[in-house]
């Protein structure tokens, strides 16, 4: 039987944790029944793999309450806080998968919304809702940090955490160790500038004060813009037919790239050369935002190529990728900056 994924933040009981539940039910039966909704288990997974380790028949009842998403983190969280001794570290890495949940099931809410059906999740507001997660399962917003740089740069760390097998800051100091982390120590050639080069999760403002761009990546990027385009984080680039910086005066849209107000599919065209400071969720939205303003190409360039392993962009399968370029620049001491080139085939 499935697992529902809201159950799935919290981390499955294990080794002496799962045996002893196991003997347990073995000796007094199953005294709570597992808690299912629409065919899935919402609480009591520990439970039905013990009964099916020990052969004892599970009992369901059909979850009753509302269905809304944080009222399920809420009615999860409850059962789990009732049974289960978290230590902060774990909370916050719970706190953590709830807010990837949230967001994956925004990015399926909307695009369902998107093709007519009416989907409440697609309502919730993501910065509100990280804060309320934080909230909800009782840890510091400190904690949530760490355990949320954790997941994106030691996703095997994260999930020790998650466990229980390792305290959140022995996870941060080994990952330091590890050298894992984006810092100019462990970058040798970035050290040599004393710190003045800005690097995601650093808090430097990062303005431009010339174009960037050599002139062959202007005459490339120039050659692969179709239709109508919107170029945002532009700087002093003049390509695209709107252009969108948050600090340059002078462009069609000084706004926020990852909320810009513009409706769905409205460019043909979107490119983006994002800030490398880009905080964690503002990147996810700003990714988020190009596939919904996009309608038929995007023009990404950074230090990652926001694709899966099938080549479909991150947050929306209708646009794959089709080209990835390479170059150097003079600065950043030869490091590659990779323009990928999603299409959506229309
Ligand atoms: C990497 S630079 C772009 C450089 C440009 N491609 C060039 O070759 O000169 C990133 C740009 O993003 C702008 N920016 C930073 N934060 C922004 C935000 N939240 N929304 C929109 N633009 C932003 C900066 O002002 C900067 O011009």
């Amino acid at each position: 039987m499935q697992f529902h994924a809201v159950a799935n933040i919290y981390p499955l009981l294990q080794g002496v944790e799962f045996e002893s539940l196991c003997n347990s039910i073995k000796a007094n039966g199953l005294r709570s029944a597992i808690i299912t909704l629409e065919g899935q288990i919402l609480d009591g997974r520990n439970r039905y793999r013990a009964c099916e380790a020990v052969g004892v028949e599970p009992v369901f009842q059909e979850y009753t309450g509302s269905t809304e998403l944080l009222d399920l983190l809420a009615f999860v969280r409850d059962v789990n806080e009732e049974r289960r001794h978290l230590t902060s570290g774990q909370r916050a890495a719970v706190a953590v998968s709830a807010g990837a949940l949230v967001a994956d099931l925004k990015a399926a809410a909307e695009k369902r919304m998107k093709s007519g059906k009416s989907d409440p999740s697609a309502s919730l507001r993501q910065g509100k809702v990280a804060q309320q997660l934080a909230e909800m399962f009782g840890t510091g917003s400190r904690y949530v940090e760490h355990a949320s740089h954790l997941k994106e740069n030691a996703p095997r760390l994260f999930e020790q955490v998650l466990a229980g097998k390792v305290s959140l800051s022995s996870a941060v100091q080994q990952q330091k160790r590890n050298g894992s982390s984006v810092t100019y120590k462990n970058q040798p050639a970035i050290q040599v500038t004393r710190g003045t080069v800005p690097l995601a999760g650093n808090s430097h403002v990062y303005t431009v004060n010339k174009l960037l761009w050599p002139g062959e990546v202007e005459a490339l990027l120039e050659s692969l813009l179709i239709g109508r385009s919107l170029h945002m984080c532009c700087g002093k680039s003049k390509l695209g037919t709107v252009r969108l910086d948050l600090h340059e005066a002078g462009v069609d849209l000084q706004v926020d790239a990852a909320h810009t107000g513009q409706p769905d599919k409205s460019f043909d065209t979107v490119l983006c050369d994002p800030p490398y400071n880009g905080e964690f969720q503002w990147n996810h939205d700003l990714l988020d935002e190009m596939a919904r303003l996009a309608s038929r190409r995007i023009i990404f360039q950074h230090w990652f190529v926001p694709a899966n392993p099938n080549g479909l962009y991150k947050k929306a399968n209708n646009f794959r990728l089709t080209d990835i370029y390479v170059w150097q620049p003079k600065t950043y001491f030869g490091r590659a900056q990779l323009i990928s080139v999603f299409d959506t085939g229309a």
